[in-house]
């Protein structure tokens, strides 16, 4: 299959998206260079990873295949909702299982954007007292950070645009796109008028 093949949007999705940022092929390769980063920090030793509900379904998923090390999963439900592409009010939808005290946590998000979202979910994790917490993007925009927030281990580094795909969704679609896209702008503006989840 030739570059451009492998770039170019496919038809069925061409009208909502604009380009594809991250092929599949650069996020296989890129995910199993994280997992192989992290085993080595974690050097064998169990760790517990808490993956956030649910923009990290397939990075999540990818990730773990690859950490050849013990763990346990878990899941934090946490979501911002509010107007268009703008983060609003922080909801916890559900509350971690697996006790974390005195265990090695690796949190994974999808996106790290404003960081309102890992700023309010890492204290809340401390407060059960794991022996150490380290964070794990798959993105991150900086350019849009508010908090004074960054992760021990990112993916890509990405410009400010409105991402959809392999996890990330825009009002719950798109998450099924094997590539990280950029969302055509006038889907995101005509919904903006309505209160949505991000
Ligand atoms: C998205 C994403 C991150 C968060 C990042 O979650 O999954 O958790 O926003 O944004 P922030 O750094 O500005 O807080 P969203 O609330 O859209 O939920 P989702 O994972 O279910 O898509």
């Amino acid at each position: 299959m030739s570059a451009k093949l492998k770039t170019s949007v496919p038809p069925r999705w061409r009208k909502e998206v604009q380009s594809i940022l991250i092929t599949d092929e650069q996020l296989a390769r890129r995910v199993k260079i994280l997992a192989r980063e992290i085993e080595r920090d974690f050097r064998g030793r169990e760790m517990v990873v808490v993956s956030l509900l649910s923009g990290t379904v397939m990075f999540l998923a990818d990730l773990i295949r690859h950490l050849n090390l013990p763990l346990r999963l878990d899941f934090i439900g946490v979501s911002s909702y509010g107007l268009g592409t703008e983060s609003g009010e922080l909801v916890f939808t559900k509350e971690l299982r697996i006790d974390v005290r005195g265990r090695d946590v690796l949190l994974v998000d999808d996106i790290l954007d404003t960081g309102k979202t890992l700023s309010r979910v890492v204290p809340k994790l401390r407060l059960l007292k794991p022996r150490r917490i380290k964070t794990c993007v798959l993105l991150n925009k900086a350019a849009r950070r508010v908090e004074k927030i960054q992760a021990d281990y990112v993916g890509f580094e990405i410009p400010d645009h409105f991402v959809i795909g392999y996890g990330l969704d825009f009002a719950e679609r798109y998450r099924n796109l094997p590539f990280v896209g950029v969302l055509r702008p006038h889907i995101y503006k005509e919904v903006s008028q309505h209160v949505c989840k991000k």
